[in-house]
């Protein structure tokens, strides 16, 4: 039972408890002191944030956002240093650029990696994309074109997947003679089920945005001018939420909902429980 508990299974710092009796954690105290300004210089990220809400943008537009080892380590960093910031309530993973999200790992890359090496890029990746499942924030991913490879990967390590109408998914690393390997054929099954999942890995072709939704990997689909009013407007909801009750609904359901359903239900109880410890509740 202990290792079912919500604050012990997973390392992370925690942030401060918004203990009964203490000044609420609600926005107020956020939409008060509104800022904006830049937190690290990256090479390939732009990161901005505003009223709570972190926006983390992938900044390789000519290379479609393909993720090279850089830009993984500099993801890696700024989800770590997001963690901490109790001023970051929800974060915003984009792409620059009107064509894609991310069009993959970095092909030039790939080509070179030794059976070890790809081994050991496999996991590099693949533990960034676990962070994001288990982060404790809402992750919000804003798909405005293709989501290849590594790209639907990222995505479905975020909680939502909120995408334009010109949003396209695959996973054609069939294509390259190799599979998926940031955890592709684990989320997309979860996501959408064995025969979509086998239907993508194996063909190796894109889908649409609204096959996508309907399949249950976009959480939903708006028209591509609507995207960004779309994306702020969940992002403040979710900023304006109890960071406690937040938290407990996404643990409950990504670590808990991966345990057998006696320890998920343990595991929901304590979530549940440790709200009634916050000024929120
Ligand atoms: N890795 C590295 N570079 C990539 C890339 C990737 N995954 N995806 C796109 N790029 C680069 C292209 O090489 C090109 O760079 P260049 O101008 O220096 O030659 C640039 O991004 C634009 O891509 P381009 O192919 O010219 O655009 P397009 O509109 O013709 O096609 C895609 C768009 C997404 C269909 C196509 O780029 C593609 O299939 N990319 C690879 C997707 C993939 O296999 N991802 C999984 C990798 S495991």
């Amino acid at each position: 039972i202990l290792a079912a508990r919500p604050w012990s299974c997973h390392a992370r710092p925690e942030p401060p408890l918004n203990v009964r009796g203490a000044e609420s954690s609600r926005p107020s105290a956020y939409t008060a002191r509104p800022f904006r300004k830049p937190t690290m210089p990256y090479a390939n990220l732009l990161i901005e944030t505003a009223a709570g809400i972190r926006t983390i943008t992938i900044n390789r537009p000519d290379k479609l956002n393909a993720l090279n080892r850089d830009t993984v380590t500099e993801l890696r960093a700024a989800f770590e240093q997001a963690a901490t910031d109790p001023r970051v309530r929800v974060i915003v993973l984009a792409g620059s650029g009107a064509k894609a999200f991310v069009a993959g790992a970095d092909i030039t890359e790939l080509a070179k990696l030794s059976p070890v090496e790809a081994l050991e890029f496999s996991r590099y990746g693949q533990e960034l994309m676990l962070r994001i499942e288990r982060y404790g924030k809402p992750v919000i991913a804003k798909i405005q074109g293709f989501a290849l490879g590594g790209g639907l990967e990222l995505a479905m390590a975020c909680h939502l997947r909120i995408a334009s109408d010109a949003a396209k998914i695959g996973q054609p690393e069939i294509n390259l003679g190799v599979i998926p390997g940031f955890g592709g054929t684990q989320r997309l099954l979860r996501l959408a089920g064995r025969s979509a999942t086998l239907e993508l890995c194996l063909l190796g072709h894109h889908i649409g945005a609204q096959r996508a939704y309907e399949l249950g990997a976009f959480t939903s689909v708006v028209a591509a001018e609507q995207l960004d009013g779309e994306v702020q407007k969940i992002a403040e909801q979710l900023a304006a939420s109890a960071p406690q009750a937040v938290r407990g609904v996404l643990d409950a359901v990504l670590i808990g909902g991966e345990m057998h359903i006696d320890g998920g239900l343990d595991y929901e109880s304590q979530a549940f429980a440790i709200c009634a410890a916050t000024a929120d509740m």
